[in-house]
Protein backbone atom coordinates (compact mmCIF):
# COMPACT_ATOMS: atom_id res chain seq x y z
CA UNK A 1 0.00 0.00 0.00
CA UNK A 2 1.47 3.20 -0.77
CA UNK A 3 1.37 5.95 2.14
CA UNK A 4 -1.50 7.91 1.57
CA UNK A 5 -4.22 6.17 0.09
CA UNK A 6 -7.55 7.16 0.31
CA UNK A 7 -10.45 5.15 1.00
CA UNK A 8 -14.05 6.42 0.26
CA UNK A 9 -17.08 4.67 1.93
CA UNK A 10 -20.97 5.56 1.45
CA UNK A 11 -23.21 5.03 3.20
CA UNK A 12 -26.82 5.43 2.00
CA UNK A 13 -29.47 6.11 5.22
CA UNK A 14 -32.79 6.87 5.59
CA UNK A 15 -32.28 10.40 7.07
CA UNK A 16 -28.81 10.60 5.93
CA UNK A 17 -26.22 9.94 3.10
CA UNK A 18 -22.55 9.74 4.53
CA UNK A 19 -19.40 10.16 2.59
CA UNK A 20 -16.63 9.81 4.70
CA UNK A 21 -12.98 10.07 3.29
CA UNK A 22 -9.97 7.97 5.03
CA UNK A 23 -6.54 8.51 4.65
CA UNK A 24 -4.77 5.48 5.28
CA UNK A 25 -0.94 6.22 6.24
CA UNK A 26 1.33 3.25 7.23
CA UNK A 27 -1.46 1.34 7.95
CA UNK A 28 -2.76 3.74 10.04
CA UNK A 29 -6.57 5.71 9.48
CA UNK A 30 -7.05 9.41 9.69
CA UNK A 31 -10.92 10.43 8.69
CA UNK A 32 -9.97 13.36 6.60
CA UNK A 33 -13.13 14.53 5.28
CA UNK A 34 -16.95 14.01 6.00
CA UNK A 35 -19.69 14.79 4.06
CA UNK A 36 -23.47 14.69 4.35
CA UNK A 37 -26.52 15.42 2.75
CA UNK A 38 -30.10 14.97 3.76
CA UNK A 39 -31.69 11.74 2.07
CA UNK A 40 -34.69 11.92 0.12
CA UNK A 41 -35.78 9.17 -2.16
CA UNK A 42 -35.35 6.17 0.53
CA UNK A 43 -37.77 4.60 3.12
CA UNK A 44 -37.05 2.25 5.91
CA UNK A 45 -33.64 1.65 4.75
CA UNK A 46 -34.76 0.82 1.15
CA UNK A 47 -34.34 2.63 -2.14
CA UNK A 48 -37.67 4.00 -3.41
CA UNK A 49 -36.91 6.85 -6.28
CA UNK A 50 -33.56 6.67 -7.94
CA UNK A 51 -33.49 10.35 -9.46
CA UNK A 52 -33.78 11.49 -6.23
CA UNK A 53 -31.30 9.18 -4.19
CA UNK A 54 -28.74 10.00 -7.66
CA UNK A 55 -29.35 13.84 -6.19
CA UNK A 56 -29.08 13.08 -2.66
CA UNK A 57 -25.77 11.18 -3.15
CA UNK A 58 -24.53 13.60 -5.31
CA UNK A 59 -24.88 16.43 -2.66
CA UNK A 60 -23.07 14.42 -0.14
CA UNK A 61 -20.48 13.58 -2.01
CA UNK A 62 -20.06 17.42 -3.33
CA UNK A 63 -20.07 18.34 0.45
CA UNK A 64 -16.94 15.86 1.07
CA UNK A 65 -14.47 16.54 -1.98
CA UNK A 66 -14.99 20.67 -1.24
CA UNK A 67 -14.13 19.31 2.73
CA UNK A 68 -10.69 17.91 1.63
CA UNK A 69 -10.09 19.50 -1.75
CA UNK A 70 -10.46 16.27 -4.42
CA UNK A 71 -12.47 14.65 -6.51
CA UNK A 72 -14.06 11.60 -6.01
CA UNK A 73 -14.43 9.08 -8.32
CA UNK A 74 -14.81 6.06 -6.92
CA UNK A 75 -16.44 5.01 -3.21
CA UNK A 76 -17.04 1.52 -1.49
CA UNK A 77 -20.87 1.21 -0.81
CA UNK A 78 -22.38 -0.31 2.42
CA UNK A 79 -25.52 -2.08 1.97
CA UNK A 80 -27.77 -3.37 4.45
CA UNK A 81 -31.61 -4.31 4.41
CA UNK A 82 -34.01 -7.06 5.06
CA UNK A 83 -33.36 -8.78 1.74
CA UNK A 84 -30.15 -9.70 2.94
CA UNK A 85 -29.63 -13.55 4.06
CA UNK A 86 -26.94 -15.93 5.63
CA UNK A 87 -26.62 -18.88 4.11
CA UNK A 88 -24.26 -22.16 5.27
CA UNK A 89 -22.01 -23.73 2.49
CA UNK A 90 -19.30 -25.96 2.24
CA UNK A 91 -16.52 -26.63 -0.41
CA UNK A 92 -13.69 -28.80 -0.75
CA UNK A 93 -10.88 -29.45 -3.64
CA UNK A 94 -7.83 -31.60 -4.03
CA UNK A 95 -4.56 -29.91 -3.40
CA UNK A 96 -3.59 -29.07 -6.70
CA UNK A 97 0.93 -28.58 -6.16
CA UNK A 98 3.26 -31.29 -6.42
CA UNK A 99 4.28 -31.43 -2.96
CA UNK A 100 1.11 -30.75 -1.59
CA UNK A 101 1.98 -27.46 -0.29
CA UNK A 102 -1.30 -25.47 -0.20
CA UNK A 103 -1.28 -22.43 -2.29
CA UNK A 104 -2.88 -19.50 -2.95
CA UNK A 105 -4.61 -20.92 -6.03
CA UNK A 106 -5.81 -23.69 -3.32
CA UNK A 107 -7.37 -21.47 -1.72
CA UNK A 108 -9.01 -19.63 -4.48
CA UNK A 109 -10.48 -22.42 -5.81
CA UNK A 110 -11.88 -23.48 -2.49
CA UNK A 111 -13.50 -20.63 -1.34
CA UNK A 112 -14.98 -20.64 -5.34
CA UNK A 113 -16.00 -24.33 -5.11
CA UNK A 114 -18.15 -22.89 -1.86
CA UNK A 115 -19.89 -20.34 -3.56
CA UNK A 116 -21.72 -23.00 -6.07
CA UNK A 117 -25.13 -22.80 -4.51
CA UNK A 118 -28.85 -23.31 -5.79
CA UNK A 119 -30.29 -19.67 -5.33
CA UNK A 120 -33.88 -18.63 -6.48
CA UNK A 121 -33.18 -16.44 -9.68
CA UNK A 122 -34.00 -12.91 -7.58
CA UNK A 123 -30.94 -13.34 -5.48
CA UNK A 124 -27.37 -13.08 -6.06
CA UNK A 125 -24.82 -13.68 -3.89
CA UNK A 126 -22.82 -10.47 -2.29
CA UNK A 127 -20.32 -11.54 0.01
CA UNK A 128 -18.58 -14.71 1.26
CA UNK A 129 -16.76 -15.57 4.63
CA UNK A 130 -14.82 -17.75 5.15
CA UNK A 131 -15.33 -19.48 8.77
CA UNK A 132 -12.64 -22.46 8.80
CA UNK A 133 -10.60 -24.41 6.47
CA UNK A 134 -9.91 -28.11 6.83
CA UNK A 135 -6.73 -30.01 6.17
CA UNK A 136 -7.61 -33.36 5.42
CA UNK A 137 -10.36 -33.15 7.90
CA UNK A 138 -8.47 -31.16 10.51
CA UNK A 139 -10.53 -28.20 11.35
CA UNK A 140 -10.74 -25.22 13.11
CA UNK A 141 -7.92 -23.64 10.66
CA UNK A 142 -7.74 -19.99 9.40
CA UNK A 143 -5.15 -19.96 7.38
CA UNK A 144 -4.16 -23.01 5.09
CA UNK A 145 -1.76 -21.75 3.19
CA UNK A 146 1.78 -23.58 3.68
CA UNK A 147 0.12 -26.40 5.38
CA UNK A 148 0.76 -30.25 3.76
CA UNK A 149 -2.55 -31.97 2.66
CA UNK A 150 -4.13 -34.13 0.00
CA UNK A 151 -7.82 -32.30 0.60
CA UNK A 152 -8.73 -28.81 0.99
CA UNK A 153 -12.35 -27.60 2.55
CA UNK A 154 -13.58 -24.72 3.62
CA UNK A 155 -16.77 -23.81 5.57
CA UNK A 156 -18.35 -20.20 5.50
CA UNK A 157 -20.90 -18.15 4.73
CA UNK A 158 -22.41 -16.73 2.34
CA UNK A 159 -24.30 -13.73 2.13
CA UNK A 160 -27.10 -13.00 -0.49
CA UNK A 161 -29.10 -9.99 -1.39
CA UNK A 162 -32.27 -9.58 -3.63
CA UNK A 163 -30.80 -8.37 -7.19
CA UNK A 164 -33.20 -5.79 -7.38
CA UNK A 165 -31.80 -4.16 -4.37
CA UNK A 166 -28.47 -4.54 -5.48
CA UNK A 167 -28.90 -3.44 -8.49
CA UNK A 168 -30.68 -0.21 -7.14
CA UNK A 169 -28.13 0.40 -4.58
CA UNK A 170 -25.39 0.38 -7.74
CA UNK A 171 -27.59 1.85 -10.10
CA UNK A 172 -28.36 5.23 -7.89
CA UNK A 173 -24.29 5.44 -7.38
CA UNK A 174 -23.21 5.00 -10.68
CA UNK A 175 -25.99 7.68 -11.82
CA UNK A 176 -24.49 9.87 -9.86
CA UNK A 177 -20.85 9.82 -11.38
CA UNK A 178 -18.96 7.09 -8.87
CA UNK A 179 -17.27 4.09 -9.60
CA UNK A 180 -18.21 1.02 -7.07
CA UNK A 181 -14.78 -0.44 -5.59
CA UNK A 182 -16.96 -2.41 -3.52
CA UNK A 183 -20.03 -3.50 -1.77
CA UNK A 184 -19.70 -3.95 2.37
CA UNK A 185 -22.25 -5.34 4.46
CA UNK A 186 -22.77 -2.91 6.70
CA UNK A 187 -23.29 -4.82 9.40
CA UNK A 188 -19.99 -6.64 9.25
CA UNK A 189 -18.08 -3.55 8.70
CA UNK A 190 -20.03 -1.89 12.19
CA UNK A 191 -19.58 -5.30 14.04
CA UNK A 192 -15.64 -5.03 12.68
CA UNK A 193 -15.76 -1.30 14.38
CA UNK A 194 -17.72 -1.94 17.10
CA UNK A 195 -17.04 -4.85 18.58
CA UNK A 196 -14.22 -7.00 20.45
CA UNK A 197 -13.20 -10.34 19.25
CA UNK A 198 -14.30 -11.51 22.90
CA UNK A 199 -17.37 -9.89 21.95
CA UNK A 200 -18.13 -11.39 19.01
CA UNK A 201 -16.77 -14.87 20.18
CA UNK A 202 -19.08 -15.20 23.07
CA UNK A 203 -22.60 -13.93 21.19
CA UNK A 204 -23.45 -10.29 20.76
CA UNK A 205 -26.40 -8.59 19.09
CA UNK A 206 -24.87 -5.74 16.76
CA UNK A 207 -28.26 -3.25 16.46
CA UNK A 208 -28.18 -0.30 14.24
CA UNK A 209 -30.81 1.96 15.09
CA UNK A 210 -30.95 4.87 12.11
CA UNK A 211 -34.10 6.78 10.95
CA UNK A 212 -35.99 4.48 9.41
CA UNK A 213 -34.69 0.74 10.21
CA UNK A 214 -32.89 -0.89 12.55
CA UNK A 215 -30.09 -3.38 11.56
CA UNK A 216 -29.78 -6.32 13.40
CA UNK A 217 -26.05 -8.53 13.61
CA UNK A 218 -25.57 -11.93 15.68
CA UNK A 219 -22.48 -12.36 15.68
CA UNK A 220 -21.29 -15.89 17.62
CA UNK A 221 -18.45 -18.56 17.46
CA UNK A 222 -15.96 -15.36 16.35
CA UNK A 223 -18.27 -14.20 13.17
CA UNK A 224 -21.33 -13.10 11.71
CA UNK A 225 -24.27 -15.52 12.79
CA UNK A 226 -27.62 -13.82 11.63
CA UNK A 227 -28.92 -10.60 10.33
CA UNK A 228 -32.08 -9.03 10.70
CA UNK A 229 -33.84 -5.94 9.63
CA UNK A 230 -36.63 -3.92 11.36
CA UNK A 231 -38.89 -0.82 9.91
CA UNK A 232 -38.43 0.98 12.69
CA UNK A 233 -35.98 3.48 14.21
CA UNK A 234 -36.00 7.33 14.74
CA UNK A 235 -38.73 8.60 12.48
CA UNK A 236 -41.05 6.95 14.81
CA UNK A 237 -40.05 8.81 17.41
CA UNK A 238 -40.40 12.08 14.92
CA UNK A 239 -43.59 10.91 14.26
CA UNK A 240 -44.78 9.93 17.79
CA UNK A 241 -43.96 13.91 19.03
CA UNK A 242 -45.54 15.28 15.88
CA UNK A 243 -48.94 13.92 16.72
CA UNK A 244 -48.21 14.32 20.77
CA UNK A 245 -47.16 17.64 20.32
CA UNK A 246 -49.21 18.72 17.26
CA UNK A 247 -46.61 19.98 15.38
CA UNK A 248 -44.80 20.00 11.93
CA UNK A 249 -42.40 17.29 11.07
CA UNK A 250 -39.48 19.71 10.97
CA UNK A 251 -40.63 20.83 14.19
CA UNK A 252 -40.88 17.59 16.02
CA UNK A 253 -37.32 16.46 14.60
CA UNK A 254 -35.45 19.80 15.90
CA UNK A 255 -37.46 19.47 19.39
CA UNK A 256 -36.10 15.81 19.70
CA UNK A 257 -32.47 16.59 19.04
CA UNK A 258 -32.59 19.41 21.21
CA UNK A 259 -34.41 18.23 24.06
CA UNK A 260 -35.27 14.69 23.60
CA UNK A 261 -34.94 12.12 26.72
CA UNK A 262 -35.61 8.50 26.60
CA UNK A 263 -36.80 8.23 30.28
CA UNK A 264 -39.10 10.33 32.19
CA UNK A 265 -37.53 9.68 35.30
CA UNK A 266 -34.30 11.45 33.68
CA UNK A 267 -36.43 14.07 32.22
CA UNK A 268 -36.13 17.61 33.51
CA UNK A 269 -39.71 19.07 34.47
CA UNK A 270 -37.82 22.40 34.66
CA UNK A 271 -36.83 21.98 31.24
CA UNK A 272 -39.48 24.13 28.86
CA UNK A 273 -39.27 24.94 25.40
CA UNK A 274 -42.08 26.39 23.23
CA UNK A 275 -43.68 24.56 20.46
CA UNK A 276 -45.87 26.42 17.24
CA UNK A 277 -48.76 23.97 16.66
CA UNK A 278 -50.58 22.73 13.44
CA UNK A 279 -53.20 24.81 12.25
CA UNK A 280 -52.53 27.90 14.80
CA UNK A 281 -49.67 30.69 14.77
CA UNK A 282 -49.92 30.25 18.61
CA UNK A 283 -46.81 28.70 20.23
CA UNK A 284 -47.69 26.48 23.61
CA UNK A 285 -44.73 25.68 25.80
CA UNK A 286 -43.87 21.96 26.89
CA UNK A 287 -41.57 20.35 29.54
CA UNK A 288 -38.64 17.92 28.80
CA UNK A 289 -40.95 15.78 31.08
CA UNK A 290 -43.93 15.71 28.66
CA UNK A 291 -41.68 15.02 25.36
CA UNK A 292 -39.93 12.10 27.54
CA UNK A 293 -43.62 10.70 28.03
CA UNK A 294 -44.41 10.42 24.14
CA UNK A 295 -40.39 8.84 23.46
CA UNK A 296 -39.95 6.43 26.24
CA UNK A 297 -42.99 4.26 24.98
CA UNK A 298 -41.80 4.07 21.69
CA UNK A 299 -38.10 3.38 22.61
CA UNK A 300 -39.10 0.31 25.01
CA UNK A 301 -41.37 -0.73 21.98
CA UNK A 302 -37.90 -0.20 20.00
CA UNK A 303 -36.25 -2.00 22.45
CA UNK A 304 -38.59 -5.01 23.01
CA UNK A 305 -38.92 -5.85 18.93
CA UNK A 306 -35.17 -6.09 19.23
CA UNK A 307 -35.77 -8.56 21.88
CA UNK A 308 -38.33 -10.40 20.51
CA UNK A 309 -36.47 -10.31 16.97
CA UNK A 310 -33.38 -12.04 18.53
CA UNK A 311 -35.95 -14.49 20.13
CA UNK A 312 -37.54 -15.19 16.73
CA UNK A 313 -33.72 -15.73 14.80
CA UNK A 314 -32.77 -18.77 17.96
CA UNK A 315 -30.36 -16.48 19.73
CA UNK A 316 -31.96 -15.05 22.89
CA UNK A 317 -30.04 -18.06 25.13
CA UNK A 318 -26.95 -17.83 23.24
CA UNK A 319 -25.93 -14.16 23.24
CA UNK A 320 -24.16 -12.67 26.21
CA UNK A 321 -24.62 -8.81 25.55
CA UNK A 322 -25.88 -5.68 23.32
CA UNK A 323 -23.98 -3.70 21.78
CA UNK A 324 -25.80 -0.62 20.13
CA UNK A 325 -25.24 2.18 17.61
CA UNK A 326 -26.91 4.44 14.72
CA UNK A 327 -28.32 7.67 15.58
CA UNK A 328 -31.16 7.35 17.77
CA UNK A 329 -29.10 6.16 20.31
CA UNK A 330 -27.23 9.13 21.08
CA UNK A 331 -30.48 10.34 22.43
CA UNK A 332 -29.60 11.04 26.66
CA UNK A 333 -30.98 7.62 28.95
CA UNK A 334 -31.13 5.16 25.62
CA UNK A 335 -28.75 3.48 27.71
CA UNK A 336 -30.27 2.76 30.79
CA UNK A 337 -33.61 2.44 28.92
CA UNK A 338 -32.21 -0.10 26.74
CA UNK A 339 -30.02 -2.13 29.87
CA UNK A 340 -33.96 -2.21 31.16
CA UNK A 341 -35.62 -3.84 28.16
CA UNK A 342 -33.30 -6.05 26.87
CA UNK A 343 -32.33 -7.33 30.43
CA UNK A 344 -28.70 -7.98 29.30
CA UNK A 345 -25.28 -5.78 29.42
CA UNK A 346 -25.47 -3.19 26.94
CA UNK A 347 -23.54 -0.89 25.67
CA UNK A 348 -23.33 2.40 22.81
CA UNK A 349 -20.37 2.18 20.76
CA UNK A 350 -19.09 4.98 18.96
CA UNK A 351 -16.58 5.56 16.46
CA UNK A 352 -12.57 6.77 17.85
CA UNK A 353 -11.83 9.07 15.15
CA UNK A 354 -11.84 13.06 15.54
CA UNK A 355 -14.59 14.40 13.57
CA UNK A 356 -16.96 10.89 13.56
CA UNK A 357 -17.49 10.44 17.40
CA UNK A 358 -21.25 9.54 16.47
CA UNK A 359 -22.82 6.29 16.43
CA UNK A 360 -24.26 7.36 13.54
CA UNK A 361 -21.00 6.91 11.55
CA UNK A 362 -20.49 3.58 12.74
CA UNK A 363 -21.12 2.18 9.33
CA UNK A 364 -18.88 4.45 7.68
CA UNK A 365 -15.72 3.89 9.49
CA UNK A 366 -16.98 0.61 10.39
CA UNK A 367 -16.41 0.17 6.19
CA UNK A 368 -13.20 1.92 5.93
CA UNK A 369 -11.47 -0.11 8.56
CA UNK A 370 -12.90 -3.34 6.97
CA UNK A 371 -11.56 -1.95 3.58
CA UNK A 372 -8.28 -0.99 5.03
CA UNK A 373 -8.31 -4.47 6.75
CA UNK A 374 -9.47 -7.24 4.17
CA UNK A 375 -9.82 -5.95 0.76
CA UNK A 376 -7.13 -2.86 0.43
CA UNK A 377 -4.24 -4.29 1.73
CA UNK A 378 -4.04 -6.57 -1.21
CA UNK A 379 -4.83 -4.07 -3.61
CA UNK A 380 -2.64 -1.47 -5.31
CA UNK A 381 -3.91 2.13 -4.12
CA UNK A 382 -4.60 5.43 -5.14
CA UNK A 383 -3.13 8.60 -3.50
CA UNK A 384 -4.13 11.90 -3.11
CA UNK A 385 -4.29 14.22 -5.70
CA UNK A 386 -5.35 18.06 -5.54
CA UNK A 387 -8.85 18.93 -6.55
CA UNK A 388 -10.26 18.65 -10.47
CA UNK A 389 -7.48 16.39 -11.12
CA UNK A 390 -9.52 13.27 -10.82
CA UNK A 391 -8.15 11.23 -7.78
CA UNK A 392 -9.58 7.74 -7.45
CA UNK A 393 -10.14 7.65 -4.55
CA UNK A 394 -10.76 3.45 -4.44
CA UNK A 395 -9.52 0.44 -5.98
CA UNK A 396 -7.84 0.83 -9.12
CA UNK A 397 -10.66 -1.74 -11.23
CA UNK A 398 -13.56 -0.18 -12.19
CA UNK A 399 -17.27 -1.27 -13.28
CA UNK A 400 -18.36 -4.70 -13.61
CA UNK A 401 -14.77 -5.54 -13.53
CA UNK A 402 -13.95 -3.78 -10.43
CA UNK A 403 -16.95 -5.60 -8.72
CA UNK A 404 -14.96 -9.27 -9.75
CA UNK A 405 -11.92 -7.78 -9.01
CA UNK A 406 -13.49 -6.99 -5.43
CA UNK A 407 -14.99 -10.11 -5.07
CA UNK A 408 -11.24 -11.63 -5.84
CA UNK A 409 -9.87 -9.98 -2.97
CA UNK A 410 -13.01 -10.98 -1.06
CA UNK A 411 -11.85 -14.28 -1.03
CA UNK A 412 -8.19 -13.32 -0.13
CA UNK A 413 -9.56 -11.36 2.78
CA UNK A 414 -9.85 -14.12 5.56
CA UNK A 415 -6.68 -15.53 5.21
N1 LIG B 1 -29.08 13.39 19.61
C1 LIG B 1 -30.07 12.68 19.09
N2 LIG B 1 -31.19 12.43 19.81
C2 LIG B 1 -32.20 11.72 19.29
N3 LIG B 1 -32.22 11.21 18.06
C3 LIG B 1 -31.14 11.43 17.30
C4 LIG B 1 -30.01 12.17 17.77
N4 LIG B 1 -29.10 12.23 16.76
C5 LIG B 1 -29.63 11.54 15.72
N5 LIG B 1 -30.85 11.08 16.03
C6 LIG B 1 -31.79 10.32 15.18
O1 LIG B 1 -31.08 9.28 14.56
C7 LIG B 1 -31.70 8.99 13.30
C8 LIG B 1 -30.63 8.97 12.23
O2 LIG B 1 -29.74 7.93 12.50
P1 LIG B 1 -28.80 7.35 11.35
O3 LIG B 1 -28.07 8.47 10.74
O4 LIG B 1 -28.04 6.24 11.96
O5 LIG B 1 -29.92 6.81 10.34
P2 LIG B 1 -29.84 6.51 8.78
O6 LIG B 1 -28.59 5.75 8.52
O7 LIG B 1 -30.04 7.77 8.02
O8 LIG B 1 -31.13 5.61 8.58
P3 LIG B 1 -31.29 4.04 8.38
O9 LIG B 1 -30.06 3.39 8.92
O10 LIG B 1 -32.51 3.71 9.17
O11 LIG B 1 -31.49 3.85 6.92
C9 LIG B 1 -32.74 10.07 13.05
O12 LIG B 1 -34.03 9.56 13.34
C10 LIG B 1 -32.35 11.15 14.04
O13 LIG B 1 -33.46 11.87 14.48
MG1 LIG C 1 -28.03 3.73 8.79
Amino acid sequence: MSSNDLIVSLDIGTSKIRVIIGEISNGAINIIGVGSADSEGIRKGAIVDIDLTVQSIRNAVDHAERMVGITIDEVYVGIAGNHIALQSNHGVVAVSNEDREIGEDDIERVLTASRVVALPPEREIIGLLPKQFFVDGLGDIQDPRGMIGVRLEVECTIITGTKAAVHNLMRCVEKAGLRISGIVLMSLASGMMALSKDEKQMGTVLADIGAGSTTLAVFEGGSLAAVSTLPIGGDYVTSDICYGLKTQTEHAEKIKLKYGCARVEDAAEDLKFKVMRVGTNVEKEFSQVDLANIIEPRMQEIFQMIRQEIKRLGYHDKINGYVLTGGTVSMPSVLPLAQIELESSVRIAVPDYIGVRDPSFSSGVGMIQWVTKYVRSRVAGASKKPAKTKAAAGASSSGKSGFVEWFKNMFKEFI
